[in-house]
């Protein structure tokens, strides 16, 4: 079993042993966000949130190429790491961080055009309670991109249960049809890759 300190930090980062995770998330899970990032077509006028941002891989991409963009993580150290790093932006007006739960966002209905969260739904109370938040703060006919590592390959890396909670795509569809998304496709960039990104629209 992978070590029970590693996964509750993968879960919720904190302190310097949760920064270090962070960078070495960011490297681990550059191809997925980056990915999940290019599902997302974003436009220059888009405004964008982003759940459990954690180390902060797709932030770069998500600042240059939206008007404005939220993050949004549980953990709060990670938002004080990225308010800090993105102080300009910030400044700028074109993005804010907050600590929040997808449960839960913080954030008045129909707030944005396009979501994304990466190697998140692990974690989450209930996919379908996640996603009703997700569409609740999306407008119509905005558009969610979900990356993470499906059950059978997930379960390889044996997780602590308690921590972490294995989903396959087809769970993950069928939460996303519950919460009324549609239009929803499973993409990998090649057949073998282990991961995928689900994107649904409303
Ligand atoms: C495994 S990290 C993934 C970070 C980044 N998205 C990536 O792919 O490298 C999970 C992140 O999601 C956050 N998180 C987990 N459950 C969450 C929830 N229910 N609501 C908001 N954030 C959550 C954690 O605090 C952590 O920063």
């Amino acid at each position: 079993m992978a070590p029970r300190i590693v996964a509750r930090h993968l879960s919720h980062p904190r302190g310097h042993f949760g920064r270090l995770i962070g960078f070495l998330m960011n490297r681990h899970n550059a191809r997925m966000n980056a990915f999940a990032v290019k599902q997302l077509s974003l436009r220059p006028d888009d405004h964008v949130l982003e759940i459990g941002f954690g180390g902060g891989a797709t932030l770069p991409a998500l600042i240059a190429g939206a008007k404005f963009v939220v993050g949004v993580d549980r953990s709060a150290d990670v938002v004080g790491w990225a308010k800090s790093k993105y102080a300009r932006a910030i400044a700028e007006g074109r993005a804010e961080f907050h600590e929040g739960h997808v449960e839960t966002l913080p954030f008045e209905s129909a707030s944005f055009g396009k979501v994304c969260t990466v190697n998140t739904v692990y974690f989450w109370k209930s996919l379908e309670t996640g996603f009703a938040e997700i569409r609740r703060v999306l407008v119509q006919g905005g558009r969610v991109a979900v990356g993470f590592l499906p059950k059978d390959r997930m379960a390889r890396m044996n997780m602590p249960a308690d921590i972490f909670t294995l989903c396959a795509a087809e769970d993950v569809v069928a939460a996303l049809k519950t919460c009324g998304f549609g239009d929803i496709r499973v993409e990998q960039p090649q057949p073998d890759t282990p991961w995928n990104v689900i994107i649904a629209s409303c």
